[in-house]
């Protein structure tokens, strides 16, 4: 079997949770064979780890990116580096796997839906929730009418990211604490909130939202209300409340409303979705919690073997970091403001259009055509 070589960059919390264990569990596909850290200690003792040797560790990911034995790099760096990081590995040639948002501003994030096109090189976006079972089931069920025609939902999330920083957690690093791009959690977190209800409801027409200002610099709100209009004419209310605590069970979560049922996802980690019909039917459907990563690496190999299209590209990334940008924009304005121009977006239930890895070693058994540059996006346009 064809075997990626991969050049790490930024080896912090998110490659030791998230990124090393869906590659450990994907060790006859993918390779780590260099990494990249600026803290030369970090990529030292990393090196040490995976049993590289020390000529492999890098302190500047641009003595890395023009490597021919690296098939491609995996970007895990602070949100403020995302987009200079991957343009930088695009330049070079390299396909790349980022970390979401795919930038830290609007301007850096509509660049990064062009970087596949203006360097004809394949890019992820590893937004996990558009990759999790519990959202593709939910997704499959709106899209096929499993409980009827949806006609609203409610979503609340809750994060206490006050306790968190204490703990051995995402908020525990600085960048995160004294966030220095737009939003701080929303963009970080509410984000994955957002692609998930983009996933399972597609384009958003309109959204209108209200905040709840705070002092601390991880947010500049505490809590926001988003009411969001979609193109397939639902309409929903996402609340995102990042300084606080949500102690009755059950969770309010994500509860759909169709004309023949309920759907109702308490939280990501819970493995049932609850499904109430009509007539008084119950279903408990389960699911693997927290697949996104191993999904997220087994797309992206399987598009470099021709097999399938990228699912989120940098395009269909783009419209969800604008939906954030939105949020924030009408939180300061008070206006409403329109999302997605085109109802061409749709989630996940296109025709994959195959492309292929444009360099490395993996070349001779590609022989079809050259890579497309639109290379399996879902057709959604970035706006301008
Ligand atoms: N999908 C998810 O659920 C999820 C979860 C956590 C983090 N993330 C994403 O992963 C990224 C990293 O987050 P994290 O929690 O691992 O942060 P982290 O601070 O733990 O790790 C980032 C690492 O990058 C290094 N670094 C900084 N600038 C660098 C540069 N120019 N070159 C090389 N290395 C550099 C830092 O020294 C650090 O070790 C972020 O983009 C974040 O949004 C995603």
């Amino acid at each position: 079997m064809t075997m990626l070589r991969v050049g790490i960059i930024g080896t912090g919390m998110a490659l030791e949770k998230l990124h090393y264990p869906a590659y450990q569990e994907l060790n006859d596909k993918y390779e780590l064979v260099a990494v990249c850290d600026e803290d030369i200690n970090k990529a030292n003792m990393w090196a040490q780890k995976l049993g590289i040797s020390p000529q492999n560790a890098y302190s500047d990911f641009r003595q890395m990116i023009h490597r021919p034995d690296i098939d491609l790099v995996d970007i895990m760096v602070p949100i403020s580096q995302n987009f200079i990081v991957a343009e930088a590995a695009a330049a070079a040639g390299k396909p790349v796997i980022c970390e979401k948002p795919l930038a830290p501003t609007p301007e850096q994030a509509r660049h990064h839906a062009e970087l596949p096109r203006r360097f004809g090189v394949p890019i992820m976006i590893a937004e996990n929730y558009r990759y999790n079972e519990e959202i593709n089931i939910i997704s499959d069920m709106v899209v096929t009418g499993y409980v009827g025609r949806p006609v609203y939902f409610v979503q609340n999330r809750v994060v206490f990211f006050p306790g968190d920083m204490y703990q051995d957690k995402f908020p525990a690093v600085e960048w995160r604490q004294r966030a220095d791009f737009p939003g701080g959690s929303l963009l970080d977190t509410a984000l994955h909130d957002v692609a998930a209800l983009r996933h399972i409801f597609g384009a958003i027409d309109r959204l209108q939202a209200f905040g709840v200002p705070q002092d601390d610099p991880f947010s500049p709100y505490a809590a926001v209300n988003t009411n969001m209009l979609f193109k397939n004419g639902i309409t929903g209310n996402f609340s995102f409340y990042c300084a606080g605590k949500e102690m009755q069970r059950p969770l309010i979560g994500l509860r759909i409303f169709c004309t023949s049922g309920e759907i109702f996802l308490e939280e990501r980690d819970c493995g049932t979705i609850n499904v109430a019909h009509n007539d008084g039917r119950t279903e408990q459907i389960s699911y693997r919690p927290q697949r996104g990563f191993y999904n997220e690496l087994l797309n992206f190999y399987n598009a470099a073997m021709g097999k399938e299209a990228i699912a989120v590209t940098p395009e269909m990334e783009y419209g969800d970091a604008k939906t954030i940008f939105d949020i924030l924009h009408s939180v300061r304005t008070g206006q409403v403001v329109e999302v997605d121009r085109t109802e061409h977006y749709t989630p996940g239930h296109e025709q994959p259009q195959v492309y292929h890895m444009p360099h490395g070693h993996m070349d001779h058994i590609h022989h079809h055509h050259r890579p497309n540059p639109d290379y399996g996006g879902h057709g959604h346009q970035p706006h301008h």
